[in-house]
């Protein structure tokens, strides 16, 4: 949707599933692209692999998204490879489900960290090479579930549910940088995450959704490049579902 080819964007969580679909969508549209996931070989192939297809500069870099040193190392080096970043996606997310009840102390906290402080951590980190262009795209991948709640998944539900909050708060304080921050719903997407969830459940679930099926990682990331492009400029603060009508 671009086709400025001097913009750079980091995608958390790109090695796989809708990350990579972002990562593909983005370098499609000219960005250049920052990969991170858990492991440097997955990060590497995945950055190799956009580069050959679309001939846009990538970089692949491990982090673990919940240590802020390392979030903070992996900007610092973006920046110096790239001069700046014009887009970010925090994208990484875990599930470790279970009734709240069972749930222990480190599957509530390593989901809050994975999925909510990392964008602390990233925000924070790009803001002001942000501001310094008075431009930026900031998309944060939430869940459906962030706003519908769902049983066996509240540490899951509370971390999306605040990058909602957290996404609203930055479109207004930076808004008038330049700065646009969105949040995308997705609800069931046929990746990793949801292949682990047993077949009986995963038909339930179709059952209840009006489109009758899973979405596509690239119905998500068509959206992404949507609200990264020039012809969203006047959207932030906002959450879009893509969802197959299970929530509205
Ligand atoms: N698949 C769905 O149905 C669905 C629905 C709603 C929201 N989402 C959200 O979309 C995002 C992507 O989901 P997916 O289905 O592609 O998941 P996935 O499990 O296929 O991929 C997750 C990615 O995040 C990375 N990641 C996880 N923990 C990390 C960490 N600590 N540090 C660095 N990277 C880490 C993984 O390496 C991987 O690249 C997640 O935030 C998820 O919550 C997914």
């Amino acid at each position: 949707m671009t086709t400025d080819t001097n913009k750079t964007a980091i995608v958390t969580g790109s090695t796989r599933g809708i990350g990579l679909s972002i990562a593909n969508g983005l370098a499609k549209d000219g960005y250049n692209i920052v990969v991170c996931g858990r492991s440097q070989e997955t990060c590497d192939s995945s950055a190799k692999e956009i580069s050959t297809k679309y001939g846009v500069k990538t970089l692949g870099i491990a982090v673990n998204v919940s240590k802020q040193s390392e979030v903070s190392d992996l900007v610092k080096q973006a920046i110096s490879e790239f001069g700046s970043i014009e887009v970010l996606i925090n994208n990484a997310g875990i599930t470790k489900d279970n009734l709240v009840l069972r749930m222990s102390e480190d599957d509530w906290e390593s989901v809050i960290q994975v999925n909510l402080n990392s964008i602390f951590y990233f925000t924070k980190a790009v803001i002001r090479s942000m501001m310094k262009k008075r431009f930026g795209r900031i998309v944060n991948i939430t869940s459906v579930v962030g706003v519908m709640g769902n049983p066996g998944q509240s540490n899951y539900a509370a971390s999306k549910a605040g990058m909602i909050g957290f996404t609203k708060s930055i479109a207004k304080e930076y808004g008038s940088k330049g700065i646009t921050c969105n949040a995308v719903a997705p609800g069931f997407i046929d990746t990793d995450m949801i292949e682990s969830l047993p077949k009986d459940y995963i038909d339930n679930i179709i059952s209840q959704i009006p489109v009758k099926r899973l979405g596509e990682p690239t119905e998500v990331s068509n959206v992404v490049s949507f609200l990264t492009s020039d012809k969203s400029s006047y959207i932030t603060g906002q959450v879009i579902n893509v969802d197959g009508g299970v929530l509205m």
